[in-house]
């Protein structure tokens, strides 16, 4: 394996005879020398490589513009510019791959619109590169939390002919060709099928034989909302506790949430240190503020109340019985109570089916953890164990309980309270970063009217 960047630059000496590879960011010629900024990705930060008249393939160097891959040998120093540790006096540096006058990454400071028209090259700008450096180290994060804690993870079927949400929202499995002429028996796998939009049902299959479990993986919505919190593809992280009531279901996700913004203080600063200087100025001391201070707790119907009370005039207005608006979850947590606030008991219409009715026959209990900046990022519940609820519950929803019988089974052998819940993990990943759209915080996001590469 060859030395990345990254590695060099945290040597603690200095070292005779070394080699890097990366792609030019800038280069700056003065008398008899040559200034080379060379990046790998390994890191946000670019090795400065001083190349004199000397070194093998000086006459290269016109060609080492903006863009161009490169490799280089040398002598890693003590640099004397301020600001970096190390440099490197080139005794060789060789041409990899040329680049032309059309490069769009030539100059800094492109918008983000901009960039996300070029996604193939983006990831080798600062931003993209360290949102993505994130991402890949908050996925070990969450197996991290999660596997030490003995949950088991599960991988759940990517095709599924249940629509766990019951919003319809779901896009079509087919190898018909053609439009309505063929049967759904004709089809590939005998019935309808479609891209799953939660791992849950299966989830609390498991959950129900192993305790604790998590899946991790691709979720899909065909929800027509074109807003910087919505994709049609995203990943879920969907844990479910066996023996487990609402209580313990809002105590995981609150403890995942600080466990998560810990994590990046402590294994990303590098990179935190980008966005907290360009993208959200007020990221570390929010990031510090949640790991430090309890999460606030209210019942849906009190929020509503406070809401209304709150003398704000919102675009939607609130009434008991719909849905929070983005503006009204973001009043609650970024006006009203300034930090992470969970509602739970939701009015039963408004919820899916698999949620356990309370006594009050009115709410279920729903709980939703909403994060400054972004809203919801976690949504979940105390699932309903209770069989003749359950059918009942189906009913209400005008579900075919012959469609559900397996997960009506779950209750019928050895049924236990249980309870998750399921985090976006771009809404999570948009909420440390201080990214504000969540087409940024995905390689290559799939949006109504966009599915490119
Ligand atoms: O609240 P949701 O719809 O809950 C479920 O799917 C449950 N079955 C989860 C469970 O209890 N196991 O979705 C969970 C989370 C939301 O809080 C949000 O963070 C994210 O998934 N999410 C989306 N993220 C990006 N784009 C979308 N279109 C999203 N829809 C939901
Ligand atoms: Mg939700």
């Amino acid at each position: 394996m060859r030395t990345l960047i990254k590695h060099l630059l945290s040597s603690s000496e200095p070292r005779e005879q070394i080699t890097a590879q990366g792609w030019v960011r800038t280069r700056r010629d003065s008398k008899g020398f040559s200034f080379l900024e060379l990046n790998d990705g390994s890191c946000l930060a670019n090795l400065q490589v001083v190349v004199d008249p000397n070194a093998e393939g000086f006459g290269d160097l016109p060609q080492l513009s903006t863009g161009a891959s490169a490799m280089v040998e040398g002598r890693l120093v003590a640099s004397p510019a301020a600001g970096q540790k190390w440099e490197m006096q080139a005794t060789r540096v060789r041409l990899i791959g040329t680049v032309d006058s059309s490069y769009p990454l030539q100059k800094k400071g492109h918008s983000l619109e901009f960039l996300r028209t070029i996604a193939h090259l983006r990831p080798r700008s600062n931003l993209f590169g360290a949102v993505f450096r994130t991402r890949s180290r908050l996925a070990l994060a969450v197996h991290q939390f999660f596997q030490e804690r003995d949950f088991v993870y599960v991988h759940t079927p990517i095709i599924t002919a249940s629509d766990c949400e019951g919003a319809g929202e779901m896009f079509r499995v087919t190898t018909l060709k053609g439009s309505d002429s063929q049967p759904p028996e004709a089809d590939f796998f005998g019935k309808p099928t479609y891209l799953t939009v939660s791992g849950q049902l299966e989830g609390e299959t498991f959950a129900c034989a192993l305790s604790n479990i998590y899946t991790f993986g691709p979720t899909f919505r065909a929800e027509n909302s074109n807003t910087s919190r919505h994709a049609a593809e995203f990943w879920m992280i969907e844990p479910e506790m066996a023996f487990c009531d609402l209580t313990g279901d809002m105590e995981l996700g609150e403890t995942f949430i600080k466990a998560m913004a810990c994590y990046v203080l402590d294994h990303c600063a590098e990179d935190l240190g980008l966005f907290s200087k360009f993208v959200d100025k007020e990221l570390l001391s929010r990031l510090r503020f949640v790991v430090d201070r309890p999460f606030q707790r209210v019942a849906y119907t009190e929020a509503v109340d406070l809401l209304k009370k709150s003398g704000k005039s919102f675009e939607y207005p609130v009434e008991y019985g719909q849905n929070l608006q983005s503006e009204h979850e973001r009043f609650l947590t970024e006006e009203l109570f300034r930090c992470p606030v969970t509602v739970f008991n939701y009015p039963r219409e408004i919820k899916p089916f698999y949620m356990r009715l309370n006594d009050d026959q009115k709410t279920v209990t729903a709980m939703d953890i909403l994060v400054p900046g972004i809203g919801e990022v976690i949504g979940g519940a105390q699932r309903e164990e209770r069989l003749d609820v359950l059918r009942e519950n189906m009913r209400y929803h005008k579900l075919r309980e012959e469609d559900y019988g397996w997960y009506a089974d779950l209750r019928r052998y050895g049924t236990v309270p249980h309870a998750g819940f399921g985090v976006g993990f771009e809404r999570l990943l948009m909420f440390l970063t201080g990214v504000g759209n969540i087409r940024d915080v995905i390689p290559f996001p799939r949006t109504p009217g966009n599915a490119d590469y």
